[in-house]
């Protein structure tokens, strides 16, 4: 058994934000990974992270426009600590080693993104993901960080409504560790696997949002799932809206502008839920090419291609046969982030006392219904930070509390279990056949009979997920295990995200309802709180939306 005063579990921006708060106060924090840091899924992250620096902009706007972005479902207090907190988190950055874009003043350049007022979003190239994760790692490893990677959270153990650690299964070595810890932060990142056609890594399971709603803490507006407008069309790669930021087009099988028909004034950097369902509108009206909207860049030209947006040129080039220089590039919407997450309060707490979440894991909520690019870098940092702090104040008059062992117990027997069995299914089948069930049905269009298939279609699933047969049977580095484990999380998130979508009677941001097509703030201005009853059965509970400062208005573009 390890102990540690506090454990962050994921090792992308957010976790290695509050390690470095922690860190630099001398204060005993390791990092649990299930991956290395440098490849944990934000250095995927490409356009832009925001904040107001120039004298014609304002925090201030960037709060409204965030708000209004959200479908007014976002918490306005929580919203406003992210955008009056943004500049100081950037500069901090920077001095911390990390290198943006500069303008002709030598300032931090910065570009367009979509359903904001004003250019906001700080830049490096089309990379600028990879830039703050390495230089967040650097300074980890500049304050001697201890970091147990390849290690697989499987529990979270509370004891007396306080936490008192983890249990992980060590990938590497087939073995599972029990740390206990003072305080616990799950920046454990998204669920965009339960979707084919994704952004996401590999990794990217919900594991940490699994985990918490098995230890009894609610998931917020789970049923918020947002689609990038600009994803590669064979794959679901990223492309940046920083292309749209720089002047693309984006054009139907007719050379047609479309956006001008669904967003006259924004055109191709209104916000992404309007975007996605441009997009898709027009391809189920046949106005698609194969399948796909085309992205031109062509006019930017080839040198500014290659200075802004090199990266997707090449990805564009290795996973799609396409060079954007000389051809436009075929995109779709695909499932990218997840608005809900663990509910947290603006500190990062949770219900558990000493247990935090943070980025994408976490429902503050900044993002409500629907998130502005280049918002959710900027959440990882601001939210981050302030984790750090919280947690250094509450570990001063903290004890460790009592480990149940039991748990670790528990967690070696499924695996155990799960080792020896011979069962027919296979875990890679089922993800694939949930993965399409929730593209087709739980999307960026949605009704009710087609939620209610998906959700048989999930039942199904939990039946045959008992009958998985595990073919290797080794103990080091056994990822046929752990693939499996991933499954059951992602089925579980998919379970909670199609019934909380069914629940939801209204279209709001990401949440687009054909059979109720209007938004409702009558009886839905309201975050909904998902848990497991006894038996555990999905239910959901209500929360009043945070309105500091801006009224609901008609949400237009
Ligand atoms: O399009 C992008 O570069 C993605 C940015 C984001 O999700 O914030």
């Amino acid at each position: 058994m390890l102990r540690h005063d506090v454990v962050i579990v994921g090792a992308g921006l957010a976790g290695l934000r509050t390690c470095v708060e922690l860190r630099k106060k001398g204060i005993d924090a390791i990092i649990v990974s299930k991956v290395y840091p440098t490849r944990s899924h934000s250095g995927a992250a490409q356009g832009g992270v925001n904040a107001a620096f120039d004298e014609n902009d304002s925090w201030e706007s960037h709060f409204f426009d965030t708000v209004k972005g959200s479908d007014y479902l976002g918490d306005q207090d929580a919203i406003e600590i992210l955008t009056s907190e943004a500049s100081a988190n950037i500069l901090e950055l920077q001095k911390m080693g990390v290198v943006f874009n500069r303008n002709a003043a030598g300032g931090i350049a910065q570009r367009p993104f979509g359903g904001q007022s004003f250019p906001r979003s700080c830049y490096y190239a089309d990379a600028v993901g990879h830039m703050m994760l390495h230089g967040l790692f650097d300074n980890v490893l500049k304050y001697n960080t201890k970091i147990l990677y390849e290690y697989f959270v499987t529990s979270l153990v509370v004891d007396d409504g306080k936490v008192s650690g983890i249990v992980a299964y060590d990938i590497k070595n087939g073995r599972f560790e029990g740390i206990s810890a003072k305080a616990v932060l799950f920046a454990t990142g998204g669920y965009g696997q339960v979707y084919s056609s994704n952004t996401n890594a590999l990794i990217n399971t919900g594991d940490g949002m699994a985990v918490s709603i098995k230890a009894g803490i609610p998931l917020m507006d789970m049923e918020f799932v947002q689609f990038h407008p600009t994803t590669l069309k064979s794959t679901g790669i990223l492309v940046t809206e920083g292309a749209r930021g720089e002047g693309a087009y984006l054009l139907n099988s007719l050379g047609v502008r479309f956006m001008s028909k669904y967003a006259p004034k924004t055109m191709e950097l209104a916000p992404r839920d309007l975007v996605a369902r441009a997009e898709q509108t027009e391809i189920n009206e046949g106005r698609g090419v194969d399948g796909a909207i085309l992205l031109d860049v062509r006019h930017l030209g080839k040198e500014r291609i290659m200075e802004k947006l090199p990266q997707i040129m090449q990805l564009s080039i290795d996973f799609e046969g396409v060079n954007p220089i000389y051809e436009p590039i075929p995109i779709r919407p695909g499932a990218h982030y997840s608005m809900g997450g663990i509910k947290t309060d603006n500190n990062c707490r949770t219900i558990i006392r000493g247990f935090y979440s943070a980025g994408e894991s976490a429902c503050v909520s900044v993002h409500g219904a629907n998130r502005l690019g280049g918002n959710s870098l900027l959440d990882t940092v601001v939210f981050g930070r302030r984790a750090g702090i919280d947690i250094a104040e509450y570990i001063k008059g903290a004890v460790y509390g009592k480990f149940d062992e039991s748990i670790l117990k528990r967690d070696e027997e499924i695996f155990e279990n799960l080792k020896e069995s011979s069962g027919k299914e296979r875990h890679g089948l089922l993800k694939a056949e949930l993965q399409e069930e929730m593209r087709a049905d739980v999307g960026v269009f949605r009704e009710e009979i087609a939620m209610k298939k998906a959700i048989e279609k999930i039942e199904g699933l939990k039946e045959r997920a008992k009958n998985i047969g595990i073919d290797d049977k080794s103990k080091t580095f056994n990822t046929d295990i752990v693939e499996a484990f991933e499954f059951n999380n992602i089925l579980l998130m998919a379970e909670v995200i199609a019934r909380g979508a069914v629940s939801r009677k209204e279209s709001r941001g990401a949440h687009y309802r054909t059979d109720f097509p209007e938004r409702d703030d009558t009886n839905w201005l309201k975050h909904t709180l998902a848990t497991l009853d006894d038996k555990g059965n999905i239910k959901f509970d209500f929360s009043n939306v945070s309105i500091s400062k801006f009224e609901p208005k008609p949400r237009t573009y």
